[in-house]
């Protein structure tokens, strides 16, 4: 039984775009919004005013802003684990002692990166960071999007457990300059340890003197750590209430703070502040996650709209789509609310993306013609991040925009189907003022904000991810037991593989 404002939501009409767009001479001021140095244009969206005062209503229902509160405080909202989800507090919003706790391990990372930079661990140009998931897609995105000016040090963000991704990192890498950082919060996972040992090993096939005393260890399980031959002092833990893809605001973002210097790590952080207290404070009619959250929810329970594509006009924002990806899939993948019960319909559409341009020239004619509806993010900044021609920009966003253009207005073309562009195809647009640390701080934090309201308003707990756990537990009973009991298809390709 469909609550009453989802009863509500679905009897509403869905006029098209441009008969919205008619229809109200206000419609672009309504439907834009800045926050900090971001600014957001939902114009191109099927919200109408009665689609947004349904959704506001749904949030009055599902108690949106009691949950939303109880997230600052601190409280157990991971309430399958029993943990709350604070990384916020690593920005310095929520919880006063959480707050202080962070701003004191931050201390202790900050002291290491001086202590690095001052070569108390011998010359260092290089880093090895270790990690998966949220131990390393947010550090990837950081120091890929920031890090391309001002080269500190030499990073490579080494995730899958394919020696061929950690073998291309020690190729280019001097075994006598580079540190380790070891980055899992749970300090066991196969992948991580695995490559964590080899690059130990290559330390040492490489005579390097002490390679344990080149390790830094970014983990919620510092003991762990320790058992595993860091010393403390090179430890910087993270609270276990940061969720792994929430953490590159911990520890975890040591390699850019690192490699981009600790003013551009605190200005990350700045610029997350400023979307937590907009998304805390602003009224639900301007709160810019929510209303990117009932744009969600439209797109997938009314519109039945599988998957959200996101497509970056900025080449430095390439890796966004993925980040994305583990953030909004792995945090509303779900089946169940929070409470076990059956969810009332479909939950995280499927995230994908690329960048602009080049995406036009390889998915486009899907999302222009197909038969999938597919509401579509474009993110662009104003400025460039090069100093080349400013014909690059001004075409970039020329192209960005009028994708945008095409895919509303669409063009009837009777005598030629194959040739005719259906049009009412939704699109929303972010402009940056600039891919800075405190904009891309901004941004994902929005991105966070917009996931946590996504599963409120669907009374879904965002920060458990046990439908990963089956895949590992089996991997790990072929790894000690030998491969006995599974189905014949498994039990082939394991003696195919010669397993
Ligand atoms: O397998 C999923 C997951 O638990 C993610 O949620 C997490 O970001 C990743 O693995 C890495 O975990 P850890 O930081 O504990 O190594």
């Amino acid at each position: 039984m469909p609550s009453p404002s989802w009863t509500a939501i679905h009897a509403l009409p869905v006029p098209e775009l441009k008969t919205i767009f008619d229809a109200d001479a206000d419609r672009l001021w309504k439907m834009t919004l800045s926050v900090g140095p971001l600014r957001f244009d939902w114009s191109k969206t099927h919200l109408t005013d009665d689609l947004l005062n349904a959704f506001h209503a749904l949030a009055l229902e599902t108690d949106f802003a009691g949950r939303r509160e109880a997230l600052f405080a601190g409280e157990k909202i991971n309430n399958t684990e029993e943990r709350a989800a604070e990384h916020s507090a690593e920005r310095g919003e929520g919880n006063a002692q959480s707050v202080a706790a962070a701003k004191a391990l931050h201390s202790r990372m900050r002291a290491l990166v001086d202590a690095i930079e001052a070569e108390a661990l011998g010359p260092v140009r290089h880093i090895i960071h270790v990690g998966i998931g949220g131990s390393a897609l947010g550090p990837n995105l950081i120091v890929d999007a920031l890090g391309r000016d001002e080269k500190r040090y030499d990073v490579a963000i080494v995730s899958n457990v394919d020696g061929t991704a950690l073998e291309a990192a020690l190729d280019r890498f001097d075994p006598h300059a580079t540190i380790l950082a070891v980055a899992s919060k749970t300090f066991t996972t196969t992948e991580t340890m695995l490559n964590a040992a080899s690059t130990i090993n290559w330390m040492i096939e490489a005579g390097v003197d002490d390679p344990y005393g080149k390790v830094i260890a970014l983990t919620a399980a510092p003991d762990k750590a320790m058992a595993w031959g860091v010393d403390e002092t090179r430890i910087l833990p993270f609270s276990e209430t940061v969720g792994g893809r929430y953490s590159l605001w911990s520890s975890i973002g040591f390699p850019a703070a690192l490699a981009l210097g600790w003013d551009a790590f605190e200005s990350l952080l700045e610029g997350a502040a400023i979307m937590d207290r907009h998304f805390r404070l602003a009224d639900p009619t301007a709160n810019a996650p929510l209303i990117a959250a009932f744009a969600d929810l439209f797109y997938a329970r009314v519109m039945a709209c599988q998957t959200r594509a996101v497509f970056a006009y900025d080449e430095r924002l390439r890796l966004l789509p993925s980040y994305l990806q583990q953030l909004e899939m792995e945090s509303n993948g779900k089946s169940v609310k929070a409470d076990g019960s059956p969810v009332d319909g479909p939950t995280s559409p499927i995230t994908w993306g690329g960048v602009g341009t080049d995406a036009q020239h390889a998915v486009f004619q899907l999302l222009h013609q197909g038969t999938h509806i597919v509401p579509v993010e474009f993110i662009a900044s104003i400025e460039p991040g090069h100093a080349l021609d400013p014909a690059h920009h001004r075409t970039l966003l020329v192209n960005c925009f009028a994708q945008g253009a095409a895919l509303m207005q669409g063009k009837a073309n009777p005598d030629d189907p194959a040739r005719a562009y259906p049009g009412n195809r939704p699109s929303t647009t972010i402009l940056l003022d600039d891919v800075t640390p405190q904009a891309l701080g901004a941004l994902i934090a929005f991105y966070e904000h917009r996931t946590f309201a996504n599963a409120a308003l669907m009374e879904i707990n965002p920060f458990d991810q046990f439908g990963v756990e089956l895949g590992k537990q089996i991997a790990k009973s072929i790894e000690q037991d030998g491969p006995t009991g599974f189905d014949p298809s498994t039990m082939a390709l394991i003696d195919l593989a010669g397993l």
